[in-house]
């Protein structure tokens, strides 16, 4: 499939990764806005550019609760005949040039020190050591590193030995590669913005980070797709699934089955209002989160009519509506809206 669009989008984070790191960025929208496409799109572009070699990890579907489970997210071991020494080995690795990194995903480390990182008691502080030097040698031999962390709300409830948060850390490693260091640069992409403000408190983010919103397409922008995959009737798949790529894959997929452009789109809307269903029988139930239905169920009704200030759902509502991703939370304007606007049917169609 073809990458479309997004010039503006590209536009902007490559001016972003082309200058000194001085920010971390926190690239966030909703669901399926294309965040994590839009950002493999950069890296490709700029490791063909030469000299900038990224380090793209995906929490996403990895189930990291522990750090042993972060850690072997985080690095790809490389086992054989590789140096022990950490400098030397990471120049071994460089030989190989940007392209071999990329397609090795995860942050190159040999095997013993690997293994020596599940038996140390502060792996914490020996994981951030490591990427430091790791990133220090990658520069020393003439690349900018950049460093991209995708769903990293994922990791949020990993803690460290004396019980403290890992993503903290994790932030404040990030605020010394830019702000202190400008050594590499460091990227977060979410759809769950919440976490993003209780940890910037927390790790005193103000003033250090820099938020690039990632959103489902304007209307024109979206027809334009609309055109290249095919739709007929526009105005009506706009008005099932409006700016959403993601959705837009999935009516193209449909239509590629058999289904017509309307079937397509029912059977898109259908999907979810079951799953919506299933999520508040679930509540419930008490099957899912400690949170009164009733007060679920009135803050959709709010989000039914458009987007509003977060402050006007409870806390705790809020938090779970956003981490169970049925809401997107905005940070910067501070309003939260449902994740698609086949949510907005789906409540629509479910608490009339
Ligand atoms: N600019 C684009 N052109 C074509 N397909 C895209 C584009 N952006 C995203 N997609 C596709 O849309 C779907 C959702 O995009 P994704 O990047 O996973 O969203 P997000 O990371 O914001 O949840 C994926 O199947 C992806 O391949
Ligand atoms: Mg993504």
């Amino acid at each position: 499939m073809p990458f479309f669009n997004r010039e503006e989008d590209i536009r902007r984070l490559k001016a972003v990764l082309s200058g000194e790191p001085n920010l971390v960025y926190f690239v966030y929208g909703p669901i399926n806005s294309g965040k994590t496409a839009l950002l493999m799109k950069v890296a490709e572009d700029l490791e063909e550019s030469g000299n900038v070699i990224v380090f793209y990890i995906n929490f996403r579907g990895r189930n990291v609760e522990t750090i042993d489970d972060l850690i072997r997210v985080l690095f790809r071991v490389k086992r054989g005949k590789v140096s022990e020494d950490t400098k030397e080995f990471i120049r071994e690795v460089l030989k190989g040039g940007a392209k071999i990194l990329h397609k090795l995903k995860g942050i190159p480390i040999p095997e013993n020190m690997f293994d020596l990182l599940f038996r140390r008691a502060d792996k914490v502080e020996d994981i951030f050591a490591y990427l430091e030097e790791y990133f220090e040698e990658v520069r020393e031999e003439g690349y900018q590193p950049v460093f991209i962390l995708d769903e990293m709300q994922t990791i949020k409830g990993v803690i460290n030995a004396t019980g403290r948060m890992v993503i903290e850390r994790l932030f404040n490693f990030m605020i010394r590669l830019t702000k202190e260091k400008h050594l590499c640069h460091s990227l977060c992409a979410t759809s769950d913005c919440l976490f993003i403000e209780d940890v910037y408190s927390n790790a005193r983010l103000e003033g250090r980070a820099e938020y690039i919103l990632i959103d489902d397409l304007e209307k024109n922008k979206a027809f334009e797709i609309y055109e290249a995959f095919g739709f007929e009737d526009k105005l009506l798949v706009w008005d099932y699934i409006g700016g959403k790529i993601g959705d837009m894959v999935r009516l193209f997929e449909k239509k590629k089955q058999g289904y017509n452009e309307r079937e397509a789109l029912e059977g898109l809307l259908e999907d979810t209002i079951n799953k919506l269903r299933d999520f508040l029988e679930a509540i419930e139930e008490g099957e899912k989160g400690k949170v009164d239905i009733k007060e679920v169920k009135e803050a959709l009704v709010q989000v039914s009519h458009g987007e509003i200030f977060s402050g006007k759902i409870r806390r705790k509502v809020r938090h779970f509506l956003v981490e169970e991703n049925i809401l997107f939370y905005n940070p910067v304007r501070g309003i939260v809206r449902p994740q698609s606007k086949l949510l907005y049917k789906a409540i629509v169609e479910l608490l009339k």
